[in-house]
C-alpha cells in the first residue's frame, strides 16, 4: 500500500488524485483525516503508524522554522524503518533553490533519508508557477514584483503530483534517484505582459521592509519570502532540466499559464 502524507495539502490530495486515475491503491494520512484516511501528525511522532504501508510519498511539511520541519521528517523516516516501510519518495527543492531560506530542511532531510537504510527517491521539486504568480501583488496601477528581469523554471503543481504518483506506483524503477523536476522561465514581466497590465519593479530593501511590516506573517516567513526574491532576481533559479518531462513522458503543462490564471484570480477587482 502507498501512503501520501499531508493528504489535505494541494500537492498531497493532487497525487492521491493521480494514483486514483492511475487505478494504483493508495491511503491518504492527514493530521484532519476523513473517513477512508489515517490520522498522522508530524509534530506527535505517537500519531504516525505506517503498519502495511510499503511504500510512503513523504509531502515535505513546510511552514515552520527549519528545526521544526526537519524534527518532522526525522520522526517519519524513524516511524518508516520501525514499521517495515520498503520505500520513501520525498519531495524536496530543486537543487538550483540552495540559496532558498527554506532550503536546508531539504538538504538536511535528504541526508536523513540516505542514512536511513530504507529504498528512497527524491524529488527536487522547482517553484510551483502559482507560487510564481501569487508572489506578484496588485496596485491600483497594475502588478509590482521585486524579481527584476529573473527568471524562474516555475511547474504546475500538478505536474509535480503527477511525477510523484509515476514514481510512487513503481518505486523501485527509481530507488536512489534524485530528480531535478524544473519547468520552463517566466519572469514578472511575462506574467504582466500576458495580462496587460503594468509591472512595477521594487528593490529587495522594499520588498523586505514591506514583509517585516505585515502582521499576517509568522516569524519564518519574511525571510524565507526575501530569499525567494533574492535568488529568482539574481538568476539563481532560471536553470531548465529535462528530468520531470523524461518522468511524465508528455510535454510539460505551460507555467506561465499556470502563473498568469494564478495572479488573475488574485486581482482585488476580480477576486471573490
Ligand atoms: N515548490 C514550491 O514552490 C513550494 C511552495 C510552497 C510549499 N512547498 C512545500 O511543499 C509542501 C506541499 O506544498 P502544498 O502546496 O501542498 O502546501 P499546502 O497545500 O499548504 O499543504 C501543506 C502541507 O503540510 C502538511 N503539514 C503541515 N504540518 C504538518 C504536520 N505537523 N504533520 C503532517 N503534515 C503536516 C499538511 O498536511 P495536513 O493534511 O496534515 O494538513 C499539508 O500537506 C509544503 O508543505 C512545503 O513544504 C513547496
Amino acid at each position: 500500500m502507498i501512503m501520501v502524507t499531508g493528504a489535505t495539502g494541494q500537492l498531497a490530495s493532487l497525487v492521491l488524485d493521480e494514483l486514483a486515475r492511475r487505478e494504483v491503491p493508495a491511503l491518504g494520512a492527514t493530521r484532519t483525516p476523513a473517513a477512508h484516511q489515517r490520522r498522522l501528525d508530524l509534530d506527535d511522532p505517537a500519531t504516525i503508524d505506517l503498519a502495511g504501508v510499503s511504500t510512503v510519498v513523504l509531502v515535505s511539511a513546510g511552514y515552520a522554522e527549519d528545526d521544526q520541519v526537519v524534527a518532522r521528517h526525522r520522526a517519519l523516516l524513524e516511524a518508516a524503518a520501525r514499521d517495515g516501510v520498503e520505500h520513501v519518495v520525498y519531495t524536496s527543492l530543486t537543487g538550483a533553490g540552495d540559496h532558498l531560506g527554506f532550503a536546508l530542511a531539504h538538504r538536511a532531510t535528504e541526508r536523513l533519508l540516505e542514512a536511513s537504510g530504507l529504498a528512497w527517491t527524491v524529488l527536487r521539486n522547482g517553484l510551483y508557477a502559482e507560487l510564481v504568480g501569487a508572489l506578484l501583488t496588485w496596485t491600483p496601477a497594475g502588478l509590482r514584483s521585486a524579481f527584476g528581469d529573473g527568471a524562474v523554471a516555475a511547474v504546475a503543481r500538478a505536474d509535480l503530483a503527477a511525477a510523484a504518483a509515476v514514481v510512487a506506483a513503481a518505486p523501485a524503477e527509481h530507488a536512489g534517484r534524485t530528480y531535478d523536476l524544473v519547468g520552463e522561465p517566466v519572469t514578472a514581466g511575462d506574467v504582466a505582459a500576458r495580462l496587460g497590465v503594468p509591472l512595477e519593479g521594487i528593490g529587495l530593501g522594499e520588498y523586505r521592509a514591506g514583509l517585516l511590516a505585515d502582521p499576517a506573517l509568522l516569524p519564518f516567513q519574511p525571510p524565507m519570502l526575501a530569499s525567494i526574491a533574492s535568488s529568482v532576481r539574481h538568476g539563481f533559479l532560471a536553470a531548465t532540466g529535462p528530468d520531470l518531462a523524461t518522468l511524465l513522458g508528455r510535454p510539460l503543462t505551460d507555467p506561465l499559464e499556470v502563473a498568469v490564471a494564478t495572479a488573475a484570480a488574485m486581482r482585488p477587482d476580480r477576486a471573490a
